[in-house]
């Protein structure tokens, strides 16, 4: 246990599907990068029960009966933790925008949380499956990709298997850097929901449902080919490739739709939705520089940002928040 008033502190990744989100939580593969901006967690000794203190005005203390205070209670339980601990968070995330920010926040608080503990460090899969308490709670059939790309950061090729403590997880090592824009559509979405939704068309069309999880499955081969070998043009039509399926299971907006168009004529290789879609975050892969993406969706009222991924490492991001 950390002596005294002693603050520990944990950190993580948010993260961008570059391919196959959806599709993975039906067993297909997807591919991931960790970003730079993410969640940090701290811990620190409380007087009698645990709590959660998220931004300046929100509290939980216990259980409240609230999502919030489940998914926290079930961190600590998988942590093991055994004396009241406050745990205070912040996020350059925003939430519900398909970068991760709840996974983040979990893998966040759990390293604070073992750190508190005076625990040995565990690995990144461990982290990642400790975290899966908190986004079970939230997101219901999480496929755990969120939350290994938090807890590892780099660029992953992630595939879900039944037994849960054998996640398939690939490193890849890119033959070249990838520059990603990033915009925002301005509406927030719900993982949960979007999942639930992909899940019931499915029980009404699973003939269509399956062949795009196959189509998915084979784009996303192609694409770990493709970041292999550096060839970052046919990375491009890929992801342009799965936007498509990705709007025919319905879950793409009228906002996403504009921010692909504005992105491919400023030059865009491929741009696509990036998370669970119905709102959220779009992915445009930049041929080099990435500003004349950037300017023309913020010149239509996007907030953006470039992140790039070089490696398998995370860089720094530039551009508003
Ligand atoms: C959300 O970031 C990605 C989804 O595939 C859900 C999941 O994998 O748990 C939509």
């Amino acid at each position: 246990m950390a002596g005294g008033n002693a603050e520990r502190i944990g950190s993580a990744a948010g993260k961008v599907i570059l391919l196959g989100e959806h599709a993975v939580v039906y067993g297909a593969p997807a591919i991931v990068v960790g970003i730079e901006r993410g969640a940090t967690a701290r811990a620190s000794a409380a007087d009698e029960v645990s709590r959660l203190v998220i931004g300046k005005e929100l509290a939980v203390v216990g259980s409240d009966g609230s999502d919030l205070a489940r998914a926290f209670l079930a961190l600590l339980d998988a942590c093991e933790v055994t004396a009241p601990v406050r745990i205070e968070v912040s996020t350059e995330l925003p939430a519900g925008a398909g970068l991760g920010c709840s996974a983040a926040l979990a893998v966040a608080i759990v390293r604070a949380l073992d750190a508190f503990q005076d625990r040995p460090a565990r690995t990144a899969t461990e982290v990642g499956r400790c975290a899966m308490a908190w986004e079970r709670v939230f997101h219901g059939n999480p496929s755990g990709v969120d939350a290994a790309a938090a807890a590892r950061g780099g660029c992953l090729f992630y595939q879900r298997t039944a037994d849960e403590s054998a996640q398939a997880i690939k490193v890849l090592r890119l033959a070249a850097p990838l520059t990603l824009a990033i915009g925002h559509s301005g509406v927030a979405s719900s993982t949960r929901a979007m999942v639930e939704h992909v899940a019931k068309l499915r029980e009404r069309r699973r003939e269509m449902v399956d062949r795009s999880v196959r189509a998915i499955d084979s784009l996303v081969q192609n694409a770990k080919l493709a970041l292999e070998a550096g060839d970052t043009v046919g990375l491009g039509r890929l992801m342009d490739l799965n936007q498509m399926l990705l709007s025919g299971l319905m879950l793409s907006t009228e906002e996403i739709e504009t921010m692909c168009r504005l992105a491919r004529e400023a030059g865009a290789l491929g741009v696509k939705l990036t998370g669970s879609g119905g709102g959220g975050c779009v992915v445009a892969l930049a041929p080099d520089d990435p500003a004349p993406i950037l300017e023309r969706w913020e010149k239509a009222g996007f907030r953006s940002f470039s992140t790039r991924v070089e490696g398998d490492a995370p860089r720094p991001t530039v551009g508003s928040p």
